[in-house]
């Protein structure tokens, strides 16, 4: 018999750091000019973490008003997946530790690594957790700390990236209900694994007994290949995940893609036919903060009341791997906590 158990969104926070770094501070740095990030990225400014401070924190400094929002501080949530691309630590998964920070106890936890579609994912792992009984509350948390993996001198990357975390729980309930996730579309394609990559530091370049290269430790990305990918890819996405549920791109309520881009964003809305008023975009605040970058959108297009009870919301997401996702919702009545 199909099981009729699905995962309900019911919780929601966001949290970046302090510290903001303006477009002016990186023209004053770089080879850039404000002007020239502001009009090919659409962003204005971006948060970066002080020194010492990691994935683990931005991940519990968003966590705790998720589950603040989910009305269970204090315990509830029985599995925690985290969605990184910069975890604390190559070895083990920074999930256990955010969920012994949060007094979590010892329920399982997880990363799950998708780079900018780990939300998706995550989304997706969560699901299943729930759907297989596994669990009845889910804490997903997306944390990402790019400042540490983007080279400073990096122009580019440099004034893409922000860091920053958002974080939903999910409960057990039924698919007809407002916030129930689903359907979901997901990819990937390793042939574009060379694409955005970070080369050292992991098992292929440590067992060469190669030293790694000056540089090598930093994030690359071929930006002009991705850029088109990316756009193909979430519009395609996209209307898989209609197709799947039956519903056309105009009976979308809301678009929140991952904020690669401001261009990026605007082309898929474009493709989709989705108006601009419909698509959810703080790019220009926050910057591209990877796996982050659409529970943060969603958390502050609630507060900012973009996003209403019963709204038709459309995730998608698309990066490394490269690996891409998107999923439906009905947005649920739902009390956003902030940092
Ligand atoms: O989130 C995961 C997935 N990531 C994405 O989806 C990001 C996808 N890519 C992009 O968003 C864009 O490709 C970038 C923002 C990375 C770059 O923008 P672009 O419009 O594609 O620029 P480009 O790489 O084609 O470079 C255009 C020019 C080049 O100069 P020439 O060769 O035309 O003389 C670059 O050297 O802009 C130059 N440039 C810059 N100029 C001033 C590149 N970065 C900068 C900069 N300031 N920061």
């Amino acid at each position: 018999m199909k099981s009729c158990r699905t995962a309900v969104l019911c919780g929601l926070g966001r949290a970046v750091p302090e510290r903001v770094v303006g477009n002016d501070e990186l023209e004053r740095r770089l080879e850039t000019t404000a002007e020239w990030i502001e009009r090919r990225t659409g962003i204005r400014r971006r948060h970066r973490v002080a020194a010492g401070q990691s994935t683990s924190d931005l991940a519990v400094a968003a966590a705790t008003p998720a589950l603040r929002s989910a009305g269970i501080d204090g315990g509830g949530a029985d599995a925690v997946v985290l969605a990184t691309t910069t975890p604390d630590r190559l070895c083990p998964a920074t999930a256990p530790e955010v969920a012994r920070r949060l007094g979590l106890g010892t329920v399982p936890a997880f990363d799950v690594s998708a780079a900018c579609a780990g939300f998706v994912y995550g989304l997706a792992t969560a699901t299943g957790l729930i759907g297989a009984g596994i669990a009845e509350r889910v804490l997903l948390v997306a944390a990402e700390t790019y400042s540490a993996i983007v080279d400073p001198r990096d122009r580019t990357n440099a004034a893409i990236f922000g860091d920053g975390a958002g974080a939903v729980v999910l409960r057990a309930g039924e698919p007809g209900e407002p916030g129930a996730v689903g359907p979901f579309d997901l990819g990937s394609d390793g042939a574009g694994g060379d694409l955005i990559k970070v080369e050292a530091g992991g098992a292929r370049q440590r067992s060469s007994g190669r030293p790694a290269s000056p540089g090598e430790e930093f994030f690359t990305m071929d930006g002009r290949s991705v850029y088109r990918q990316a756009v193909e890819r979430m519009s395609a996405s996209s209307r898989g995940v209609l197709g799947r549920a039956g519903l056309s791109c105009a009976e979308v309520d809301r678009l929140v893609p991952h904020q690669a881009n401001l261009r990026i964003i605007e082309s898929v809305a474009g493709h989709l036919g989705i108006p601009a008023d419909r698509c959810v975009s703080n790019i220009a605040e926050v910057g591209n903060t990877a796996a982050a970058s659409i529970p943060i959108a969603l958390a502050d297009a609630a507060v900012a009341g973009q996003l209403e009870q019963g709204h038709r919301v459309l995730l998608t997401a698309f990066g490394g791997g490269l690996a891409w996702g998107s999923c439906l919702l009905t947005w649920p009545k739902l009390e956003v906590c902030h940092d």
